[in-house]
């Protein structure tokens, strides 16, 4: 049995990762998605959000579960039994800042990061663009599923 952890800050979790999410649970036995905090950005909902949410738009997988952790992502694979790190790769912009993760966290604990490179349709998705799309009134739905929608929505007014 292999289980993964598919770590971030999902504030909001958009199409692309979910798209990760179902990749993983094809590939891997169970993923355990965490909600995380990312130091270098300031977050928008809070950690109990950002995990209903996702919660909400994985409930059709039954190998996937979800937490919501502070702390470092290696603490939380070895607390919840993660054989490996999941992580996506939109484009070369991300892999240099992932790849030094998955070298720092493999440094401390020897646990491997598996990427999966994300498909073209989505690989342009990112959190803060999508706030920004709520923020300005612009359309959302091609992004997120329907219920984060209508949470960018109450947060935005
Ligand atoms: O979705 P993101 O913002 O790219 O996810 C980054 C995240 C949350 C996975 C990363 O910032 C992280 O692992 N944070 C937890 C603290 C930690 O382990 N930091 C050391 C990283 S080498």
């Amino acid at each position: 049995m292999t289980r993964v952890l598919y770590p971030g800050s999902f504030d909001p979790v958009h199409n692309g990762h979910i798209e990760i999410i179902e990749t993983a649970a094809k590939l891997f036995d169970e993923v355990v998605v965490a909600a995380m905090v990312n130091t270098g950005k300031d977050g928008v909902f809070d950690l109990d959000e950002r995990q209903e949410m996702i919660v909400e738009v994985v409930a059709h997988l039954d190998n996937v579960s979800v937490a919501m952790f502070s702390g470092l992502t290696i603490d939380v694979a070895a607390r919840v039994g993660a054989d490996f790190i999941v992580k996506g790769l939109r484009a070369v912009s991300d892999f240099e800042n992932e790849l030094q993760m998955a070298q720092m966290n493999n440094a401390a604990s020897g646990m491997h990061t598996v990427f999966i490179p994300s498909a073209s349709r989505s690989s342009f998705l990112a959190s803060k663009f999508i706030r920004d799309f709520a923020r300005f009134q612009g359309d959302t739905s091609k992004m997120v599923p329907p219920s984060v929608a209508e949470k960018l929505k109450e947060k935005y007014g």
